[in-house]
């Protein structure tokens, strides 16, 4: 989508379409307001006959407005005026989006900035229309043979501003936003490709791609594979790896947009291409899912595509263990026991907590980056499904600032997480009679035990751990990858670039 913006009186601009809100109980936003006086109360009256309630999400299509030179104007019902919040206005702009898409006009002019969203400024309205329209037209058709063909779609959108002054603002937030949604739509991409296609090769080929961006600030891509682990001694990772006939990956990309001696975030994705749960085989039912059990890795490169798309002046570095987790001849047996890359022994109690094992050697690798912040993203248990459900990641972190800095930027980017602790009162549940650790902690508080099986990697440097478990993607009729957490990740990025 081309996105641009533009000052001006709406009722005199000529466009495929215009796009206004209108609130309930027949309230117009204050562009609406405008243009239904140039039209002599046209839309009062058509609100008035009720073939529009202005609840959230409604759409009514108008064609050859008098008083206004659009061909069409589109309005979007965005609920109580005074209730408008984040997530309304999210919806809102998704549902002008889709209808437009439909409509017959190939470009369109929003004037949705205009309505008065709780706690936000004009720089998010305008970034979460840019993010949230690309959101709500992303389809997942390449692997089909024949794609649903829409006869004109939407192809230029241009964000209307009333007021001059706002211009600049838009540029940025426009910018921002397109970054954000091409990381966001890679991850998607890579999260929704079955496990057959985004193999660990692929995965480490993606990175590869990224690191040729064009672009003064550059990425380098390396890819490790089992020989080179084998050396490395990441006895954890390749023991997760050992059971499947495709090659595991340790795949690094490095950017270096700050100065040479700037200590690196260093972003880590578990990259399970597909977890069969191994010989602690999953049941069947929904198996298939778990073809996503690469998404902390896809938004991984998601957010470092971001970053190289605006050049940010921080450096930056992602880590992706890759591999599948299957059962075989050859594959890990509950009670083998490992060596880490850290030399502490883990016993495998159960083949199916593989993520944990592949992101301890991750973590550990960190640390020769000096890192500064490191943060892993994985969909790491099904416990934090039942704590959280699918509205916000779990977060646990060795380091209060970050952890609120997370939680802050996932806030400011409709992309939430919550907080759960990591007291040392949960350590002992990792005990193991035969090993320095086991791999699981009972029943009890799983995405808690999972964390702190990672914290005894990550003690030399600050870190956070994101569960994704819940967020990364949707079950049901519109099953697919969400593209979460890119926007948080991308956020705290900016943010750490605007505090420095
Ligand atoms: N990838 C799964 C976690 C998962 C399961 C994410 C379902 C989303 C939906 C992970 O590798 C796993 O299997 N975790 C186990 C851990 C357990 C064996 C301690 C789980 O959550 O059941
Ligand atoms: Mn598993
Ligand atoms: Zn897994």
């Amino acid at each position: 989508m081309d996105f641009s913006v533009k000052s001006g009186s709406p009722e005199k601009q000529r466009t495929g379409c215009l796009v206004v809100g209108v609130y309930e109980s027949r309230r117009l936003s204050p562009v609406a307001r405008s243009l239904d006086q140039a039209a002599g109360g046209y839309l009062k009256n058509i609100l008035k006959r009720g073939d529009m309630d202005g609840k959230c999400g409604q759409t009514l299509l108008l064609h050859d407005v008098p008083g206004t030179a659009c061909q069409r104007l589109l309005l979007v019902g965005c609920g109580q005026e005074r209730e408008l919040d984040t997530a309304k206005y999210r919806s809102a702009v998704a549902a002008a989006a889709q209808r437009l898409n439909e409509t017959g006009a190939s470009d369109a002019l929003s004037y949705l900035a205009d309505l008065h969203v709780k706690g936000q400024d004009m720089h998010w309205k305008l970034r979460q229309i840019v993010e949230a329209t690309e959101a709500a037209l992303y389809v997942f058709d390449q692997l089909k043979s024949e794609k649903d063909k829409i006869r004109r779609p939407l192809r230029k959108l241009t964000l209307g501003v009333t007021d001059k002054k706002d211009t600049q603002t838009a540029e940025a937030a426009i910018t921002e936003g397109q970054a954000i949604a091409a990381g966001v739509r890679l991850a998607r991409e890579l999260g929704n490709l079955p496990g057959n296609i985004c193999t660990p090769t692929y995965l480490g080929d993606q990175a590869r791609e990224l690191a040729k961006a064009k672009g003064k600030r550059k990425a380098k891509a390396t890819v490790l594979d089992r020989k080179d682990m084998e050396k490395l001694g990441m006895g954890a990772l390749l023991a997760v790896a050992q059971g499947s006939e495709e090659p595991p990956k340790l795949i690094t990309l490095e950017y270096q947009g700050g100065k040479k001696g700037d200590k690196p975030v260093v972003l880590v994705g578990k990259g399970v291409t597909f977890d069969t749960g191994g010989i602690s085989l999953k049941p069947g039912a929904a198996m298939d899912e778990m073809k996503f059990d690469m998404c902390g890795a896809a938004s991984v490169l998601g957010t470092l595509a971001a970053v190289i798309r605006m050049q940010l002046p921080i450096n930056v570095v992602g880590v992706i263990p890759a591999t599948d987790n299957m059962p075989s001849g050859k594959a890990i047996k509950p009670g083998d026991i490992v060596t880490s890359l850290s030399g502490q022994t883990i016993e495998i109690l159960n083949t199916d907590a593989e993520g944990r094992l592949i992101l301890c050697d991750a973590l550990t690798y960190a640390e020769r980056f000096e890192p500064d912040t490191v943060i892993d993203i994985a969909t790491l248990t099904g416990a934090c499904i039942v704590a959280l459900g699918s509205h916000a990641a779990g977060l646990l972190s060795n380091q209060p600032s970050l952890a609120h800095d997370l939680l802050q930027a996932g806030e400011a980017a409709s992309d939430r997480a919550w907080q759960l602790p990591l007291w040392d009162d949960y350590q002992s549940q990792l005990d193991s009679n035969f090993a320095d650790m086991a791999n699981i902690g009972g029943r009890e508080a799983g995405t808690i035990t999972a964390a702190c099986f990672l914290s005894r990697f990550t003690k030399k440097y600050h870190w956070a751990h994101l569960d994704i478990a819940g967020v990364a993607w949707k079950q049901g009729k519109e099953k697919g990858a969400t593209g979460r957490p890119v926007p948080l990740l991308t956020q705290y990025l900016l943010d750490r670039v605007a505090e420095k």
